[in-house]
């Protein structure tokens, strides 16, 4: 009977670590960030209709809503929409894209969806909620990853001596190692001018991607299998983060400002 339970307690412990290890998303927190800091970025008329179609709901509220519904299997399809991984020495090529959808497919989906005059009211809320998400996973460089590596998950690392891997520490280890609140995160972003913002919010979604790969070079040459970090790598690159989860910010208010007018 005790061996029972014990071997019970070693599965169910097992499958939970498995669960987390698989997650793949900035944290809540990174997610939410990124949702203040466009929500103060939104025309009058953008934020009107998004609050028509959020029933009042802010940016950030949503902005974790594509990664709750994968407890749900009937949203089991969604699952490649979170990144993108093409060769770094090559162009995105869409004849050889993932035919279940990644993320430059996924945002181009959400945004056609709320331009689309036919589209249902019920379709424009879901892929409203959806390219909150999306925009931001968009600027966790690990997001235009390597496919041979998972985008880092399969780097495993230590963080402060527990096990983590590379794509988590960008997630979530740092930002949440840093403990600041998403609102206070996103009330000490840098303060920009108008010609920083305009400067960043230039460009197209493949411009952001290319970006965001170059990034995700740097961050493979940061750590290797085994790598013990803690201070010294946030030191390093908590910079980055806070710069990505802006620039996530003000290109979501863009692509919002412009879909809304
Ligand atoms: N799974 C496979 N590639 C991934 C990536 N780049 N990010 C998150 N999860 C992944
Ligand atoms: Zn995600
Ligand atoms: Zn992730």
């Amino acid at each position: 009977m005790k061996t029972k339970i014990t071997f019970t307690l070693i599965v169910l412990f097992s499958i939970s670590i498995a669960l987390q290890a698989n997650k793949p998303n900035w944290g809540a927190t990174g997610h939410r960030t990124v949702g203040v800091i466009a929500d103060k970025h939104l025309t009058k008329k953008a934020k009107r209709a998004i609050n028509n179609l959020l029933d009042n709901h802010n940016l950030a509220f949503y902005s974790t809503f594509s990664d709750d519904i994968k407890s749900d299997k009937a949203f089991n399809k969604f699952y490649s929409w979170h990144y993108v991984n093409f060769a770094f020495d090559a162009k995105y090529d869409r004849a050889k894209a993932d035919k279940d959808g990644d993320l430059i497919q996924a945002i181009e989906t959400c945004i056609a969806t709320l331009k689309d005059k036919n589209a249902t009211r019920d379709d424009k809320v879901f892929y409203l909620k959806m390219l909150i998400h999306f925009m931001g996973d968009l600027h966790q460089p690990l997001h235009v990853g390597r496919g041979e590596d998972r985008g880092g998950n399969d780097i495993k690392v230590k963080w402060f001596g527990k096990s983590s891997n590379l794509h988590r520490v960008w997630d979530s280890d740092m930002i949440d190692g840093y403990n600041m609140s998403f609102t206070e995160m996103a009330n000490n972003a840098d303060k920009l001018s108008k010609a920083q913002i305009a400067f960043i919010q230039k460009g197209t979604l493949l411009d952001w991607v290319g970006e965001s790969q170059a990034l995700a070079k740097t961050v493979y040459s940061s750590a290797k299998n085994d790598d013990k970090l803690s201070y010294r790598y946030s030191y390093d690159y908590l910079a980055t983060v806070r710069q990505q989860l802006q620039k996530g910010g003000l290109r979501l208010a863009k692509v919002l400002n412009d879909i809304f007018g």
